[in-house]
Order: C-alpha cells, then sequence, then structure tokens
C-alpha cells in the first residue's frame, strides 16, 4: 500500500536531489567546459543557476503546501454544504493526509450536534404549541360551568321577587357547576403530578371489589336513573388505592356518558372490565382515545377534558398494567385491564 511521506522526508527528498542535480552539473560543466573558459564568470553562472534552481524548488513545494493549505480552507468554509465527506486521500503529504482525517472527524461531530440541537428546538417548538392548545381546550372548559354560575347568580341578583323553589333550584345549579370546576381542577392537577413525575404511589394490599361498590354509589348519586351491575367477586390486589378509585371512576362515568343503557363492571380472576352499550369508538380512534385532551367530537359533554383515559393509562402503566380497549360503533364498548393478584 502506498503510504505518503511525511513532509520532512518530502523536504530531505527535495534537498537531495537538489544537491545532486546542482552537483552533476557542476561536474558536468566542468567536464565538459574547456579548462580556459572555467573563470569566475563562468562559477558565477554556475551558482546563479543552481541558487535559481533552489529557488524553483522551494516555489514547487510552497505551492503544493498551499495546495493541500486550500483544500483544508475548503472543508472549513463550506461546513453547511458538505453532506459527504472525503475521506480518499487528497494530499502529498502524510500529515496533511492527517489533517484532513481529523477535520472530517470534527465536521461530523459538529453536524451530528448540529442537527440534535435542530431535533431540540423542533421539539421545544412542539411542545410550547402542545401547552397553548391545551390551555385553549383548558379554558373552553371551565368556560361553560363560570358562564352558567354567572347567568344564576346574575338572574338572582337582578330580581328579588323569584319565588323561594326556583331561587333553590338555582342555588343548586350554582353549587353543581361549582362542583364541575373543582372536578375538572382537581383533574387538570393530577394530572400535571404525573406529567412532571411527582405523583408518589402508595402500596397497600386490598380488596378491588369493595372499591369499585363505593365509586359505583357515588357515581348513582350523580347518574340517579342509570343502573351499574358488578358480579360479586372477590380481587385481593397490592395497588395504589387511591389512583385504583380514579381508574374504575374514569371508566364508569364514561361508560355512563358515552352509553345510554346499563353499565357492567365485571371481575374474573385478576382481570377487571367495564363493560358498556353505547356509542362504541370508530376503530380508527381507539388508538387515538387514551391520548390527552383527545375528545371524539361528535358527542360533546359538559366536564369534558379529554384526560380521563390519559390519566387512566398513566396509572395502570405505573401499575405495570394496561387498558385493552374493545369497541364497536354503535354497539358498546370494554375497557379492561389485568392486575397481579395477591
Ligand atoms: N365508553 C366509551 N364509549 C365510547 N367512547 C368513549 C368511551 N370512553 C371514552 N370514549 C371516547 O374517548 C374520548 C376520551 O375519553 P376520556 O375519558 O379521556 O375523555 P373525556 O371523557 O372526553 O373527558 P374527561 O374524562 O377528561 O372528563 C372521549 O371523548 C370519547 O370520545
Ligand atoms: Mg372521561
Amino acid at each position: 500500500m502506498y503510504t505518503r511521506p511525511s513532509l520532512t522526508q518530502y523536504v530531505v527528498a527535495r534537498l537531495i536531489t537538489i544537491f545532486i542535480f546542482v552537483t552533476s552539473l557542476y561536474i558536468l560543466a566542468t567536464v565538459i567546459v574547456p579548462k580556459e573558459f572555467q573563470n569566475t564568470a563562468f562559477h558565477l553562472s554556475l551558482f546563479v543557476i543552481s541558487l535559481l534552481l533552489v529557488l524553483g524548488s522551494v516555489y514547487i513545494g510552497a505551492k503544493r503546501v498551499k495546495r493541500e493549505l486550500k483544500v483544508v480552507e475548503k472543508y472549513l468554509s463550506g461546513v453547511e454544504e458538505y453532506e459527504n465527506f472525503n475521506r480518499q486521500a487528497l494530499f502529498f503529504t502524510q500529515e496533511f493526509e492527517n489533517i484532513n482525517v481529523k477535520l472530517i472527524d470534527i465536521l461530523q461531530l459538529i453536524k451530528k450536534k448540529e442537527l440534535k440541537k435542530r431535533k431540540y428546538h423542533a421539539k421545544i417548538k412542539l411542545k410550547n404549541r402542545q401547552r397553548s392548545d391545551m390551555l385553549s381546550a383548558i379554558a373552553h372548559e371551565f368556560r361553560n360551568p363560570i358562564a352558567a354560575t354567572m347567568g344564576y347568580a346574575q338572574t338572582l341578583n337582578d330580581d328579588d321577587d323569584i319565588p323561594p323553589a326556583l331561587r333553590k333550584k338555582f342555588l343548586s345549579k350554582i353549587y353543581n357547576n361549582g362542583q364541575k370546576i373543582e372536578e375538572l381542577l382537581s383533574r387538570l392537577l393530577l394530572w400535571n403530578r404525573f406529567e412532571s413525575g411527582e405523583q408518589k404511589m402508595q402500596i397497600s394490599t386490598f380488596d378491588m371489589l369493595p372499591l369499585v361498590k363505593d365509586v359505583i354509589h357515588n357515581l348513582n348519586e350523580k347518574y340517579k336513573n342509570r343502573e351499574i351491575l358488578v358480579n360479586n367477586a372477590p380481587l385481593v390486589i397490592k395497588a395504589d388505592k387511591a389512583l385504583m378509585e380514579i381508574v374504575i371512576k374514569n371508566l364508569i362515568e364514561n361508560a355512563l356518558k358515552y352509553s345510554k343503557e346499563q353499565v357492567e363492571v365485571k371481575i374474573e380472576g385478576n382481570k377487571v372490565s367495564v363493560i358498556d352499550r353505547g356509542v362504541g369508538i370508530a376503530p380508527e380512534h381507539i388508538d387515538k382515545v387514551t391520548k390527552k385532551f383527545y375528545r371524539s367530537g361528535e358527542h360533546s359533554w359538559d366536564n369534558s377534558m379529554g384526560l380521563g383515559l390519559a390519566i387512566v393509562k398513566q396509572i395502570l402503566s405505573l401499575h405495570h398494567s394496561m387498558l385493552v380497549i374493545e369497541s364497536e360503533e354503535h354497539k358498546g364498548s370494554t375497557f379492561s385491564f389485568v392486575l397481579p393478584s395477591f
């Protein structure tokens, strides 16, 4: 394999060549030129010719170095345009070849860093946009209960002659809307705790059945005419009780919101399922419903931020479990998950 000479080797080789050339020239000249012409002018001419040869050689050497430096300079000034760097030998001497290889490494590193920086900026930009979308969605959800509260309060304030029954009704509407705002806020705060990783787990061993019954009891107060069934199978698990309550509550409340008929909770072995016969979810939306702030546009409900299933998914993943969604449009849905029992 051809190895490039080092700069020193190159210069020494040049000097030796010139020395041999000049010496040969001198010997040849003294042999060829008759003795009577070998005067001072003759020696001076030989000296000038030798000097010119040395100078010419230095000039050619300098030009070569300049050409090699130009290639290096080209790399440095056109970093942006270089897609593929030429690692093949472009240089005559080893030092420049080494500089070339090192420069390519540095430039590739810079390019990599630049790409990383661009990706980071794009991510920040996306995050900012998502944050702004999120704020608009939140503002929108808060607007309804706030507007309702203000409306009822204004009516009560403006009309002193409102019959007591109506007054009571308006006051209870104000209370209910306040409760809605409170629920929206706590869901938002819970989500924020998940996002920032502040949510701490408090693991205990408990039976899911009484917890499910409790949640059903509380939801029955809000959804008075709805039937929620549960089979009486116990399931003792080791989990965060408060978080599991949130999971069950969100799934049952969704089933109540997105269906009109009876809702069923089934505990079979380690599996818990919440079943409804409601609007169902189109196959292309199933993957999206657990994304934060995702709500299908067709059914808009008060007090919905599209956070419920995202929170459920997070909680289940903290418990090394996952949400399985089976759904058929206009037929109903089953949301289930499996937990290790004890
Ligand atoms: N049981 C269900 N049947 C049909 N669609 C559902 C069901 N559960 C959830 N979805 C769909 O998934 C979307 C996301 O549900 P998710 O619980 O995350 O949000 P939400 O119920 O709209 O609002 P939030 O739970 O924050 O009050 C819903 O808007 C709805 O379109
Ligand atoms: Mg929900």
